[in-house]
């Protein structure tokens, strides 16, 4: 029995998924396991990623991509007609997921609270922005990961240029009224949440970005997350229900904001989330006396169904 940890991909959050892929390899390894790294596109753009998949005899795939077709459902449909199984949500599940703008519409139709927003296939109306929300404002790739093309926009000055870089990844573009934080994110796991973890970027950076996520060590991680008892379950309950409400499977994590008057606010569902050494689900597992090798079985073991 095989399993194909399949990593890399042709995102921007490639890098990432070198990361993570390379600790689920070592891992799985260390629990035993016949491991087979499967990077795609390590050699540029003129792989073909089904030659390349067939040409691993494997079992069952650990999805360790981030971003585009490893997270957002094509690869997870390619793996569903080889007849494999994988760890993760399934096709439509990953795909709404991945798309910020459709999550919230539907979010906003079945009342789980995600911050006030417009979305932009193609050009975006200035003028509407302007008229009808309020600074500041995050602007984001609607499908994106790692925070990749997202600004702060703290007035009309700031648009222009912040629409252009979310669009360098994007046609869909997503306009959200900030909200203050602190931002909480929270692991699922099979059907439960796990505690919820604070996050405080240093002063330097008013958002947790990709350079603070990746890169710099200043940002505070607060597990348990300072929330009275009754809130930290209220979260959590929030967070499992805006997963579940997508049809998300064996696992991920949910990015929820709160605002100054405490109301929490959802932003979105990875369903692939990062497994690097400064990803947020490893540190949660931790807390809950599961090591990362341990939690990596646990993945595996809840999609090798
Ligand atoms: N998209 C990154 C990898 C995350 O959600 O952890
Ligand atoms: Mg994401």
């Amino acid at each position: 029995q095989k399993i194909a940890v399949i990593y890399g991909g042709r995102s921007a959050e490639r890098e990432v998924s070198l990361e993570s892929g390379a600790r689920v390899v070592q891992a799985l390894k260390n629990k035993g396991y016949q491991v087979e790294a499967v990077d795609l596109y390590h050699e540029g753009p003129d792989q073909d990623v089904i030659k390349q998949l067939q040409a691993v005899a494997f079992d069952f795939a650990f999805i360790a991509l981030h971003g585009g077709e490893g997270e957002d459902g094509r690869l997870q449909a390619l793996l569903d007609l080889m007849d494999k199984p994988y760890t993760g949500s399934q096709p439509l599940a990953s795909g709404f997921a991945m798309d910020k703008a459709l999550t919230k519409r539907y979010w906003q139709g079945i009342g789980i609270p995600t911050p006030k927003y417009l979305c932009f296939s193609h050009k975006p109306d200035v003028a509407q922005i302007n008229k009808e929300m309020t600074y500041p404002l995050i602007i984001k790739p609607s499908r994106e990961g790692s925070t990749i093309g997202i600004s702060k926009v703290d007035g009309p000055e700031g648009l222009a240029e912040a629409l252009q870089d979310a669009q360098r990844y994007d046609s869909d573009i997503l306009v959200e009224e900030f909200v203050t934080g602190p931002e909480f994110t929270i692991a699922v796991i099979g059907d439960r949440a796990w505690a919820p973890i604070g996050l405080k970027p240093s002063e330097e950076h008013v958002l947790y970005d990709y350079n603070a996520k990746y890169v710099a060590n200043d940002t505070q991680y607060l597990l348990p997350c300072g929330l009275p008892f009754e809130r930290e379950e209220e979260l959590k309950d929030l967070a499992l229900k805006a997963y579940q409400s997508l049809n998300c499977e064996d696992w991920g994590r949910v990015d929820v904001m709160m605002t100054d008057s405490g109301d929490f606010m959802v932003l979105e569902v990875n369903t692939s989330p990062g497994m690097t050494s400064h990803s947020l689900v490893p540190m949660a597992a931790a807390h809950e006396g599961v090591d990362y090798d341990e939690l990596v079985e646990m993945i595996a073991q809840l999609g090798w169904r």
